[in-house]
């Protein structure tokens, strides 16, 4: 049987184009989706735009441009974003769209079957740029300027009629949900946050707002559109065709199995998203995880704070597959970190062309000297090959753990070390000195193509157009994980394919 495997990134505001921290969550959610699928899940991998609420009717009035009309442009520009990064996303889901109307306004009403929703009056602060409330000790004032203080954006007061949503009563379920599920909210530095939120006592919460009208209309009572995270948090569901349960693609991928989001949202995915969904007698997700914020300077990159750098010039620049490694690897998952061209530089020079680029390069054209671009009829190994072909075999079962338990570090850092070793193992063997025993010297050979095949794969989900390309020397597009434990995947007597060199190595100026 098939397993299969649902994640999702946040769906994006599109008020305005896309910046460097969405490139983020977008590789990093991509990562997972590329390596469940080499390790021979169904994967459903969803990205998408936010398009309701306040924050987009009022920068669309700024623009004098109607809300559709607006998030239309923008919207576009974050699917676009989508082929430049080369993500495989299975789907887009914009929550203007019909089938996720449908899916919206049928939560509701079941939360209004269920009792679960009442009209009351709001009055309290209200940040449009987060689209959040906040209680009075949530906020201060700076410069005569009330803002929140998690967020640092201008909170405003709300006093209208609102409908409420019984959070409060979701408190002791909720903690016993994240006792139940310890997995549920990483890393575990945030899942502390959470917990300590939740415990100190839940207030009902506004879901609808009637002072605007860009939004979900409330069933039965124009006068409200829906509060836009109880609409967007909905998209997980609308995008494998909730509210029909019976469907195939519901059955298969809810619960999810990762919502991978910011920090700065953790509250509304790990304390609403499943009181909504316990409410409304649907599962919970199977995990959240909240990832640091990259940087610019120390602060967080973001378009209200105009400290944005844009990840199309910087492909343009340098490359998607360096973007996507520097990403990965030089962010350590979970935290904040930061990202500058020369810091990108180094790591291009360093790791991708040095290290992994180079090893490809030495040994093609090693081989093309002197094994005419072939791999040998017969080969024989000895201990110091088979010791370091079967890291791989001794280490599969800790690689899935380690993507499993979204541990991105490790698996980076197993990675870059098996890329030393490659390097050095055909440095120690010393084929060039072997010319006269073409049995050591062709095994040699063997073993380190083989080498790179594995480690290859294993870049796959990060570098998947760099993978693909060293995957040719090998004729070959077809990336199987369970491959990698196999040592005779490269078949004797085979004709190599020359690539061109990988990753240019970039000139730096040394004062
Ligand atoms: O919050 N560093 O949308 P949004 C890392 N529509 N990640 C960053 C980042 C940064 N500097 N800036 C943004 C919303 N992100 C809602 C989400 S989901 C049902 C609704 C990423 O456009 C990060 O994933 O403000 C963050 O959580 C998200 O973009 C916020 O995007
Ligand atoms: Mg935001």
């Amino acid at each position: 049987m098939k397993k299969n495997y649902y994640i999702t990134t946040p769906i994006y505001y599109p008020s305005a184009k896309p910046h460097m921290g969405h490139a983020y969550s977008s590789i990093i959610a991509d990562f997972f989706a590329r390596f469940k699928r080499i390790q021979g899940y169904k994967v459903f991998f969803l990205t998408g735009t936010d398009e309701h609420g306040q924050k987009i009717e009022r920068a669309a009035k700024e623009q004098k441009k109607n809300p559709q009309e607006f998030c239309d442009e923008i919207s576009k520009s974050f699917k676009d974003l989508t082929k430049i990064l080369n993500l495989s996303n299975d789907d887009f889901i914009r929550t203007t769209e019909i089938r996720h109307k449908k899916a919206a306004t049928n939560i509701w009403k079941i939360l209004e079957k269920k009792g679960e929703i009442y009209l009351s009056k709001y009055s309290g602060w209200y940040s449009v740029s987060d689209e959040a409330f906040y209680s009075e000790d949530e906020i201060e004032e700076v410069n005569g300027v009330k803002q929140s203080l998690s967020s640092g954006s201008k909170v405003e007061w709300v006093e209208e009629e609102s409908y409420f949503f019984k959070l409060s009563k979701w408190q002791k379920p909720l903690l016993e949900f994240y006792s139940k599920n310890p997995d549920f909210i990483l890393p575990i530095s945030r899942k502390n946050e959470v917990l300590s939120f939740v415990r100190s006592g839940l207030k009902d919460l506004s879901v609808s707002r009637k002072s605007f009208k860009w939004g979900i209309q409330v069933p039965n009572n124009k006068d409200h559109v829906m509060y836009v995270w109880l609409d967007a948090l909905t998209n997980y569901l609308s995008a494998i065709n909730y509210p029909d349960e019976g469907n195939i693609n519901f059955k298969n991928f809810w619960p999810a199995d990762l919502h991978i989001i910011g920090k700065d949202i953790l509250r509304f995915h790990a304390v609403y998203w499943p009181a909504f969904l316990l409410a409304a007698g649907i599962n919970p997700p199977k995990k959240v995880y909240g990832h640091g914020w990259i940087l610019s300077g120390d602060q967080k990159m973001s378009k209200s704070k105009g400290n944005i750098l844009d990840p199309i010039e910087i492909i343009e620049s340098y490359g998607l597959d360096p973007l996507r490694y520097y990403l990965i690897k030089e962010v350590s998952f979970g935290n904040d970190g930061n990202i500058s061209k020369d810091k990108l530089e180094n790591c291009i020079n360093s790791d991708l062309a040095n290290n992994f680029g180079n090893l490809c390069q030495r040994v093609i054209s090693f081989s093309e000297k002197n094994t005419d671009l072939m791999t040998a009829n017969e080969i024989s190994f000895i201990d110091d090959d088979i010791s370091i072909l079967s890291i791989y075999e001794k280490n599969f079962n800790r690689i899935i753990k380690y993507i499993d338990n979204q541990d991105i570090n490790s698996y980076i850092n197993f990675i870059v070390e098996q890329l030393f070793a490659a390097n050095k193992y055909f440095n120690d063997q010393e084929p060039w000195n072997k010319k006269k025993n073409i049995l050591r010297l062709n095994t040699i050979v063997y073993t380190t193509l083989e080498l790179i095949r594995k480690v290859t794969i294993l870049l796959y989900p990060i570098i998947p157009d760099t993978s693909l390309k060293v995957m040719s020397i090998f004729n070959t597009s077809d990336i199987k994980l369970e491959t990698i434990i196999n040592n005779e995947y490269i078949k004797k007597n085979t004709k190599l394919k020359k690539i061109d060199i990988l990753f240019k190595k970039i000139e730096k100026n040394v004062n």
